[in-house]
């Protein structure tokens, strides 16, 4: 394997002229810039701020840029290395550097025989899981429900994934995802299951993850306690590390390898649920999908470069505009759980305040990604979005094509999504709301009072991206154009976005304080957390 050491010979961020040059270029006009202007002078705006990816369409023209931002931005990527930081990833090289390993999962969903890293190991577990998965589907088999145990990028793939290809799911089979160490969590599960019907997945990269161990082990003696035979046929783990599930007793293992990241890891065995939920050839169907992503953030030009493209914009709405966080929109309900996908992928990856070398960076870096599904956002949180005294880039995820029959429903979504990107734009003045009726309940208030109630400042941005259709394939690229998207940030950010450090301290008190709920000592404690813990131990 090679060495990381090309990513550091490029400055990050703010060491570039192009920072500079887009700092200046926000201060004279990209602070002010205004949609609705930009819209009425170009009239090639959506054409020219559109970009094609595969599977994806998007369109960045309600973005709160211009052509200069755009070309500033690439200079930025040039300067930056991100090309050279992106191809010593897929190389293999060890830029995970406070771990000291390469990050691949991209060569996960390389077609077989490619020139990629490790490509015959990824195969072998990959068709070994596949047969695994397609005989669980087998009705001679008898399996009726499945549960994953993990949790973190062990968990939130598959249970974002399945739902979302809902349309391609097993349909006698269901599928239930186990992550939080609350027993609210495993015990309404547990209550609907057979012993002899259900197979457990134990899924974690390490196999030591607190919640997941306990879980498992509630898991197992509940098998044996509702008089389960055979336990080595319904338990199954995937894992890195095979030796420590076997010391837990499951037999049946499918491995990965620790250049995959824990919240990249569903292309790996880790995604053996959404195998047995969709089938082999639908599973390879979403690698083929993210493959194509990555060859596209791979070969593309920077200005049709996707995820290229989200990534810069990202950084300027985070450092320029200083927007603090992001609201993901998906327009399928399907998609229910991508929020809370995006944001372990991008919080936990960008969510960091020192540089590659350790030195604490001088710029906000990851926002606060958050969302649901439209259309029910709109009758929760998008008051805020539209009146409130924060601007919110909206990202909305739109697909052409149902996979239902109910067109009119379908019809009525769709018009939601374009009406809020719309709304969220022009927004309405104070002079127009005065022109319009007033509401019936506000009669007796001065028309121009609540003129000011009914106006909406607009000029608030939004990217869309457009599916033709919610399939393994689309899926695949989306996910991929995600990954790539956060990675072209922290490459910008000259951070390391594949460590998770952040995590650690809390789970070292955590062990620190679990044995005191019995000891009841206190010794040492801050004095909220001992008056808490007294608290809970009465
Ligand atoms: O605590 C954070 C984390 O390490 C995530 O990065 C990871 O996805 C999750 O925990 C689960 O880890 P494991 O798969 O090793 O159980």
């Amino acid at each position: 394997m090679k060495k990381a050491g090309r990513a550091m010979d490029f400055p990050r961020g703010d060491r570039t002229g192009a920072w500079a040059g887009l700092a200046r270029h926000f201060d004279t006009s990209g602070r002010t810039l205004d949609l609705r202007e930009a819209f009425a002078r170009d009239g090639g705006r959506f054409d020219a701020f559109g970009v094609q990816a595969p599977e994806v369409f998007a369109d960045l023209s309600k973005a709160r840029w211009d052509a200069a931002t755009r070309s500033l931005l690439a200079d930025l990527a040039r300067e930056c290395g991100v090309a050279a930081r992106r191809d010593a990833m897929f190389a293999g090289e060890p830029i995970n550097a406070t771990e000291g390993r390469a990050v691949l999962h991209t060569a996960l969903r390389a077609p077989r025989g490619a020139a990629t890293p490790f490509n015959a190991e990824v195969h072998a577990v990959l068709d070994a899981m596949l047969d695994f998965a397609d005989h669980v589907r087998e009705p001679a088999r008898g399996i009726t429900d499945i549960v994953n145990i993990g949790i973190g990028g062990s968990d939130l793939g598959p249970q974002m994934v399945v739902p979302a290809l809902d349309a391609f799911v097993h349909p006698d089979i269901r599928f239930h995802f186990v992550s939080n160490v609350d027993g609210h969590d495993i015990a309404p599960v547990l209550r609907r299951l057979r012993a002899k019907s259900t197979l457990f997945v134990v899924a974690s990269k390490t196999f030591t993850t607190q919640e997941t161990m306990a879980n498992a082990q509630v898991a197992r003696e509940w098998f044996l306690s509702q008089g389960g035979q055979h336990l080595e046929r319904h338990f199954v783990a995937t894992t890195t590390n095979v030796e420590a599930a076997a010391a837990f007793g499951i037999d049946t293992t499918f491995g990965f390898w620790d250049w995959v990241g824990g919240r990249y890891s569903l292309w790996s065995a880790i995604g053996l649920p959404i195998a047995i939920a969709v089938g082999s050839e639908h599973f390879r169907e979403l690698l083929a999908g993210a493959h194509a992503m990555d060859r596209h953030f791979a070969e593309a030009p920077v200005g049709s470069n996707l995820p290229l493209q989200l990534g810069l914009l990202d950084v300027w709405y985070r450092n320029f505009h200083r927007f603090p966080t992001r609201c993901i929109a998906p327009y399928h309900q399907g998609l229910k759980r991508l929020p809370a996908y995006l944001q372990q992928l991008e919080m936990e990856s960008n969510g960091k305040s020192v540089d590659l070398a350790g030195e604490p960076l001088p710029y906000a870096t990851s926002p606060v990604v958050w969302g649901e599904p439209g259309t029910n956002g709109q009758h929760a949180f998008f008051q805020m979005l539209h009146q409130g005294s924060d601007v919110v880039p909206v990202e909305f995820i739109v697909v052409r094509r149902p996979t239902h029959g109910h067109a009119d429903l379908h019809r009525k979504l769709l018009a939601n999504a374009l009406a809020q990107s719309q709304a969220l734009m022009l927004g309405k003045t104070a002079d127009q709301a005065l022109r319009e009726k007033p509401p019936t309940a506000a009669a007796g208030m001065d028309p121009a009072v609540i003129a000011r109630h009914r106006s909406f400042p607009g000029n608030r941005p939004s990217t869309t991206l457009l599916l033709d259709a919610l399939t393994p394939r689309s899926l695949g690229a989306l996910l991929a154009l995600y990954e790539h998207r956060v990675f072209t940030s922290a490459a910008v950010w000259g951070l390391n976005a594949f460590d998770q450090w952040g995590v650690e301290l809390g789970k070292a008190l955590c062990n620190e304080l679990l044995p005191r709920f019995e000891s009841g000592d206190m010794a040492g404690l801050d004095a909220s957390t001992a008056g808490l813990l007294a608290r809970l131990r009465r």
